[in-house]
């Protein structure tokens, strides 16, 4: 299938664009670079060993993504493009909603206007901020904390009432709960921008030298040991998630399911498999909680192995070891 990859330079695009490629696919990534780099579809490439279709584009531009779809005979749309920051969604609530909200519209314009009618979507599990119950699974009632969570929300009612009004198109709303990890070669992994806002980077860059200790934030959860618990997925196993998802479109439909793993792990799980990962002790503090930020979270992943009949095969161990190596073979990431 010819499939159009939007942010398909990002974190988790990438990875799954692999993860396509491998399993027979035509990519092109559509990608504005805001928060990437085109190294990262060189290095797609050469872990697939085939070739990738560039194009530098904005969402948001919808003739552009229409002769793109006409242009490479696209036949489903992986949308991953979208800005990620909780904090910075806050401060910036009309960016999130014009790069996310509007972005995503424009594109269904787009595909709606080239008979397009597939699409997978990267939702996220802070549509069901902050829980009522655990494990979460898709028929927790959803709410959301930030504008970033509202656009995840915004978008899938979008896409639900796409649905209703095209009943011949094929929706699957994706919810992550937290992608770490890299790609087990090293080539390709997470490479945030200045101060990472996830843990996994920030551990790793503690780990490399990079910055001198990591911000535990809040020790006094009700949680086991007293820090935040999450549901850690290795990125790949959400990127063969995708590919599950595209399998299972076969017939029109619109559904959600939770991409997560079903155990939590708290943020001092994380340090103690980083260690024994890097074999290094990583120096922490434990600060204050960060308003907003939930004591734990984990997904229900009944129904993406009834549905999609995938499960997340990688555990702590092996997304640390990933993570590592792609940080010591990449100090500065994409960079040079
Ligand atoms: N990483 C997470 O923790 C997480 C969790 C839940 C959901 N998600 C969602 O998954 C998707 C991918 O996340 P990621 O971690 O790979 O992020 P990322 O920032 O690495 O990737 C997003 C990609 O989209 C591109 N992009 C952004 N705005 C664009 C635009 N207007 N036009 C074209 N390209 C644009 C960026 O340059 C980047 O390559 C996002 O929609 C994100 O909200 C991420």
């Amino acid at each position: 299938m010819n499939i159009l990859v939007t942010g398909g330079a990002g974190y988790i695009g990438s990875h799954t664009c692999v993860e396509l490629l491998k399993a027979g696919h035509e990519v092109v990534v559509f990608d504005n670079f805001c928060n990437s780099s085109p190294e990262a579809v060189a290095r797609v490439q050469k872990i697939a060993g085939k070739s990738v279709s560039l194009v530098k584009g904005d969402v948001r531009n919808r003739e552009q993504l229409e002769s793109v779809l006409r242009e490479f005979k696209c036949e489903a749309v992986i949308h991953f493009a979208g800005l990620k920051a909780v904090g910075e969604s806050v401060e910036q609530p009309l960016m999130y909603y014009d790069n996310n909200v509007l972005g995503t519209v424009r594109l269904l314009e787009a595909m709606e206007a080239t008979g397009v009618k597939t699409i997978v979507f990267s939702s996220s599990a802070t549509v069901y901020a902050p829980p009522q119950y655990l494990p979460l699974d898709e028929d927790h009632p959803l709410a959301a904390s930030s504008p970033y969570g509202r656009s995840k929300m915004m978008v899938e009612d979008i896409l639900r009432d796409c649905y209703r009004a095209h009943p011949d198109w094929k929706i699957a709303l994706l919810r992550y709960f937290n992608p770490v990890g890299a790609h087990e070669s090293g080539l390709i992994g997470e490479d945030p921008d200045g101060i990472p806002n996830n843990l996994m980077p920030f551990v790793a860059q503690v780990a490399i030298g990079r910055r001198e200790r990591l911000n535990i934030w809040g020790g006094d959860y009700p949680t086991p040991d007293g820090t935040g618990v999450r549901d850690f997925i290795h990125v790949v196993d959400l990127a063969t998630g995708h590919l599950a998802a595209l399998q299972t479109l076969t017939e029109p439909q619109c559904f959600a399911i939770n991409l997560g793993t079903g155990t939590g792990h708290s943020v001092l799980d994380v340090v103690k498999a980083y260690e024994k990962a890097c074999g290094k002790t990583l120096p922490y503090i434990i600060a204050e909680r960060r308003p907003g930020d939930i004591a734990e979270y984990y997904a229900n992943p009944a129904a993406a192995k009834r549905k999609l009949g995938w499960e997340a095969q990688r555990g702590l161990d092996a997304i640390c070891a990933d993570s590592w190596r792609w940080q010591q073979m990449n100090p500065n990431g994409f960079k040079p």
